[in-house]
Order: structure tokens, then sequence, then C-alpha cells
């Protein structure tokens, strides 16, 4: 039985001062969480610590939105897993629309990354996606099908279990435009044969399959309904506290 998973991914929002407003606003709602649903938050790293500071007697966990593949050294302005680990993550997103569009991250690095993750044992929130153009040409199951493969290139039937991948249509990111409950279970219905394939059926009936891309109050009910979309990965509604905490209460009520 696969537990719903709602993460919020704030991207490049909520310093330290912002971050402990909004986590105050989700302590006071959300801060015991029904035991089928966990709940997760992704703040900039420069918030992680106060997220870990706040939330620590609650039920909500915190992860980061991205990692270096290198264990330390010489890579300025990187991050490691073992310092995600040591701040108290135990979830890191990788390989995000917004990173492989606009920092160069491709399915060979989104790989790197996720076996840097699994060795620190944070779980990888592994994001695939297609454009609306894509989409149109028809490439969006053969792309996504590719994105995931690469992905989990050298990854092992055991580490499998820990992933996590979100699938997060490029136009329907910051939109307001969602896919329809349709077209989100169609896909995650096709991420989780891929999965099937590359390892066995009972991975992928375990594996947790996450929908990004405008998911609000107003339709979080009709697309974690559907049979394979286990959770969200909110961006904006993630920053508002009322937002978030409502979309957990859709998330309880359906678990
Ligand atoms: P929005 O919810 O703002 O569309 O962002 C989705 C997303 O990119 C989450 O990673």
């Amino acid at each position: 039985m696969r537990r719903l998973l709602i993460a919020g991914n704030w991207k490049m929002n909520c310093g330290p001062y912002d971050a402990a407003e909004l986590l105050e606003g989700l302590k006071a709602k959300k801060s015991e969480v029904n035991e089928n649903v966990d709940v997760l938050v992704c703040p900039p790293f420069v918030s992680i610590g106060m997220a870990v500071k706040y939330l620590y007697d609650t039920d909500i966990q915190v992860g980061a939105q991205n990692l270096h593949f290198e264990e330390n050294g010489a890579f300025t302005g990187e991050i490691s897993g073992s310092m995600l680990t040591e701040s108290g993550c135990n979830y890191v997103i990788i390989g995000h629309s917004e990173r492989r569009q606009y920092f160069g991250e491709t399915d060979e690095t989104v790989n790197q990354r996720t076996k840097k993750a699994l060795e620190h044992k944070l779980a990888p929130i592994i994001c695939v996606g297609e454009s609306l153009s894509q989409r149109k040409a028809d490439e969006h199951y053969d792309l996504v099908k590719d994105q995931i493969t690469n992905a989990l290139n050298g990854v092992s039937a055991e580490e499998v279990l820990d992933i996590v991948i979100a699938y997060e249509p490029i136009w329907a990111i910051g939109t307001g435009e969602t896919a329809s409950p349709e077209q989100a279970q169609e896909m995650h219905e096709h991420i989780r044969n891929v999965v099937a394939n590359l390892y066995s059926q009972d991975a992928a009936d375990s594996i947790n399959i996450l929908y990004g891309g405008s998911m609000k109050p107003a339709n979080a009910q009709e697309l974690l309904s559907q049979a394979d979309v286990d959770g969200g990965l909110i961006g904006g509604a993630s920053l508002d506290a009322d937002s978030f905490s409502e979309i957990i209460t859709i998330a309880e009520e359906l678990a």
C-alpha cells in the first residue's frame, strides 16, 4: 500500500526570515499529519536549518532542491549529500525542469546526483516531464521513458524502492494550467510500467509517483484520487500556509 506524499518545492523563495513566518503558519495548521500521508517542505539551502529547527516536533519532513554528485572539494557554490543529511534533510529534488532548462542539468547529471543521494540515504525525487511542443509532437511518452531509464542507470533493485518520481509537465508549471486528471493518470501509469519493465512489478507497485504543475486546493482532490497519482510536488501553493495545509487535508481524506 503506497502512502501519499505531499511535497512543497519552495524554489528560490523564502530566506530564513520569510521561511520562519511560513513555517510558523504551517505548524499552527498541520503539525500532526495522518499516518498514511507524508509531508515534506524543500526550502532553499539557506533556509533548511530554519525549517529543521521549526519542524523538529512535527510530522513534517525537510528536503533540499538539489545536491552535487561529488563528495566534497573544489566545487564553488555547490552542496553535497553529506551536508544535506547533516543538516537534517531526508529527501532531495533532482533534475527539476528549471534546472534542466536554466542550469544545464542533463539526464547524465541527474543519474549521477541520484546515485549520490542514494549513497547518503537521501530519497531522490526525480523530476521528469515534457514541454508543450513535445506533447504536441506526441513524443511525451518516449521522452519520459528515456528520462527515467537514464536517471535510474546503475540503480539497484533494492535502491529503486527509495526513489520517488515526480511527473511535472513543463507546460503546467507555474502557468495555472494543470494536466487533466486523465492526462496525469495516463502518464503515471506509463511511468509505473517503465519501472516494472526496468525492475519488477513489485518495485513499480511500491514506488511513489507524484504529480507537479499548478496543483492547488481547487484541483488537488481530483488529481490525488487517480489510481497512480501518489502525491504532489507543489510550487506556488506551497508558499501559502493555508493552501498547502488544505492540500494536506485533502490527501489525509483520501488516504
Ligand atoms: P507550481 O505548483 O508553481 O506550478 O510548480 C510546480 C513545480 O515545479 C514543483 O516542483
